[in-house]
């Protein structure tokens, strides 16, 4: 297979984004023949031992990967994150309704707002419940350096009093380019860490750095970013919050779709209706490469690498880059996100920024606009970008700077 063009070719998409070649050699021929059973792997029955071993193997990776405990089931999902915004509500509702058996009436359910996508999450929220508290909204300060970020110490939540049914708070804001620092859930009060289940949504810096799963009650990712293709949606959830929701009666909350029902998926081992299969072996590609190739620890030390490279740029060229999160501990290492400023009005230039897309796609760099919603550029270096390809991209910004 020719892969010349894609050798030559740095892809710092969003997501879908790019996913290791080798993977995807790997893939190709299982899409013709997987593994000398003569028929190609999105030609598998669902209900084959062949596929299910396949999908049993992602699974052990994806526990091994990120110390996943037992009492913790693992879904294989379809609907994308937008699918959890409402699937991890009305599935703590539900978990909810069954501990209290409904007494007390509707219990609030906590957002925590620092971007785009958390934004997106409440408001779905809001659309589906009642009484859903926005803890904090830091989207100004973080790109505002005069003010500071709240700490989860001084966020607006519900009183453990009240039961609240849920925290949510996403890890990693795509579009926004920021990441909260990694002990910040621990900096909860103890007592309502302990009480309220936590979600969160990890769909862009997932496999990037450990995560303490023990501290969530869910934890979920879509895949198009450091796992594989779109159409999989991975959800990590504590074993004693998944419940039949027919089983409670509530008036506070609708009936579930069967599809969005955790348990129905725990139940059937994510076979509940037809899986995605070709996004599942690819993950499960992914994931047994990054098991040999040093696991989330190796990634980890990769995405620090790569994203000081740029950072280190930011920080000394400050009359032509500014960098979208003002505060250097919240900024992404996966998705990172700056303005290009204009050299006489030192303001950020649509301009310069389309100057700069240019002479990245002049070398095969692509995919390096801002989303559409904030402009500027978006770097995205998920796991399966190099080292060297994260070198190209600054020498590429330092070239744009001489010029
Ligand atoms: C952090 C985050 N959450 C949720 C989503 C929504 O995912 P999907 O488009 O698969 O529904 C995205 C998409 O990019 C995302 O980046």
């Amino acid at each position: 297979m020719n892969t010349d063009a894609r050798e030559q070719t740095v892809n710092l998409g969003a997501g879908p984004s790019m996913l290791p070649t080798d993977v995807l050699l790997e893939a190709s021929q299982g899409i013709i023949d997987y593994e000398g059973t003569g028929i190609g792997v999105t030609e598998l029955s669902h209900r084959s031992s062949t596929f299910k071993n396949l999908l049993t193997q992602a699974e052990n990776d994806l526990r091994a990967l990120l110390d996943i405990p037992s009492d913790y089931a693992v879904l294989f999902l379809q609907g994308g994150g937008t699918e959890q915004f409402s699937a991890t509500l009305l599935n703590m509702l539900a978990a909810h309704a069954a501990k209290h058996q409904g007494q007390g009436g509707a219990p609030p359910v906590d957002y925590v707002v620092s971007g785009a996508w958390s934004s997106k999450a409440y408001k779905e929220a809001c659309r589906l419940y009642g009484p859903v508290r926005q803890v904090v909204d830091m989207r100004k300060n973080i790109r505002d350096a005069s003010q500071p970020i709240p700490a989860p110490s001084a966020w607006n939540l519900s009183s453990v009093d009240e039961n609240p049914a849920m925290l949510y708070y996403c890890d990693n804001e795509t579009i926004d380019g920021s990441e909260f620092p990694q002990d910040f859930i621990h900096q909860l009060p103890e007592e309502y860490r302990q009480r309220v289940p936590i979600v969160a949504d990890c769909s862009s810096n997932i496999l990037s750095r450990p995560i303490d799963i023990r501290t969530h009650a869910v934890v979920y990712f879509g895949a198009q970013k450091n796992i594989g293709p779109s159409g999989v949606t991975i959800v990590v959830v504590r074993r004693d919050l998944v419940v039949d929701p027919d089983a409670v009666h509530t008036s506070y909350f609708p009936r579930i779709p069967t599809t969005l029902v955790y348990k129905n998926a725990v139940d059937n081992g994510s076979l509940y209706n037809t899986p995605p299969i070709f996004p599942i072996y690819v993950s499960g590609l992914v994931f047994k490469k990054l098991r040999k190739e040093g696991g989330v620890t190796r990634a980890q030390e990769l995405a620090q690498a790569k994203s000081k490279l740029v950072y280190d740029m930011l920080e000394q060229h400050p009359s032509v880059f500014q960098a979208n999160v003002a505060h250097a501990h919240f900024r992404s290492k996966m998705n990172l996100t700056f303005r290009i400023l204009d050299a006489n009005t030192g303001e950020p230039s649509d301009a310069e920024e389309a100057r700069f897309v240019k002479l990245c796609e002049e070398h095969k760099v692509v995919q390096v606009k801002g989303h559409r919603s904030v402009g500027g550029i978006r770097l995205s270096l998920y796991n399966a970008l190099t080292l060297e390809m994260a070198q190209k991209v600054v020498s590429l910004m330092q070239q744009f700077v001489k010029a």
